[in-house]
């Protein structure tokens, strides 16, 4: 039997994450949304009212709505937790396909994106560790999981001209930073703190696309294939768990501690 606390359950990879913990009627999973009423909904409909997930509302750019979650979390799961797994994330469409450069046209939107993206991505979740740290340190398993992106791998961003996706990847450069910095702080303790991508899934949030975009996103599929030529396009959300789960099961503080790896346990991103 395992807690799990989850960010950003209500849709894409987080409800994924709460789709197959909570399949183990022995597993405690809580989730962190936004909009509690409406995954409540949709958790009804396709998880048939399972006992064993807990939603709470919180939004992890608000500090004192993060605190109130974690206290819930701790009333729910006795005071300890084994997982967490901070899934939720900002991901920005407007700067998606745009060189920085270029971005760099319009300053204060550029801004407000940087800013919305290290909010959620990276003070967040900052905040998101030092609330639940006293509650792992109670815990079995000690595993605290940054879900991050391999478009933060800098050697691949400089090697295949990966120009998309700036602020995004920069916020997760910095998460993957400041999971080292926990991890450097909290392994003595025998806790795993460790950054996962989980690979191109699809998730949905280009299914909008206009015409422009979706010849953006064609060609950044063309570098990704340059550098992983056996890639043949995104995955879903099931095996991308599936394959994250795995990582998280098999990592450990002494081969992986403060690590940034992929769904495969290397840095293979796709
Ligand atoms: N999909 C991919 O190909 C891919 C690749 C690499 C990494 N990732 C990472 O995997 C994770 C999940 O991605 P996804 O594709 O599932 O994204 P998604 O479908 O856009 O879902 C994002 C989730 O984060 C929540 N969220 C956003 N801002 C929040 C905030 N301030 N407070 C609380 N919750 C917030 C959203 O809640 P609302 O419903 O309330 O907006 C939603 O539940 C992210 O960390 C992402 O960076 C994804």
């Amino acid at each position: 039997m395992s807690t799990y606390l989850i960010t950003g359950v209500s849709r894409g990879l987080g409800f994924e994450f709460l789709r197959q913990l909570s399949e183990d009627p022995a597993n405690t999973v809580v989730g962190l949304v936004r909009d509690k009423a409406t995954t409540e909904k949709k958790a009804s409909v396709e998880l048939h009212d399972r006992d064993n997930i807990h939603l709470l509302q919180g939004d992890i750019t608000d500090y004192a709505f993060l605190k109130k979650a974690v206290d819930a979390t701790a009333a729910i799961t006795g005071g300890a937790l084994d997982y967490v797994i901070a899934n939720a994330a900002f991901i920005s469409t407007w700067s998606a396909f745009d060189p920085i450069g270029v971005l760099g046209n319009q300053p204060e939107k550029l801004e407000q994106d940087l800013l919305g993206s290290l909010n959620a991505n990276v003070i967040g979740n900052i905040h998101l560790f030092n609330l639940t740290i006293p509650l792992v340190l109670r815990g079995h398993a000690k595993k605290i999981i940054a879900i991050s992106s391999g478009m933060a791998d800098i050697d691949v961003i400089t090697k295949f001209d990966i120009t998309e996706s700036a602020p995004y990847s920069i916020s997760k450069a910095a998460l993957n930073a400041a999971v080292a910095k926990f991890s450097a702080q909290y392994a003595k303790d025998g806790v795993l703190f460790l950054s996962i991508s989980p690979g191109l899934v699809d998730t949905g949030n280009f299914k909008d696309a206009t015409i422009e975009q979706q010849q953006a996103l064609f060609a950044l599929m063309g570098k990704f294939k340059k550098f992983a030529p056996h890639f043949t396009g995104p995955t879903t959300p099931d095996l991308a768990i599936r394959d994250v789960l795995s990582v998280i099961k098999k990592a450990s503080v002494d081969a992986d501690k403060g690590a940034f790896i992929s769904q495969h346990g290397d840095k293979n991103w796709l």
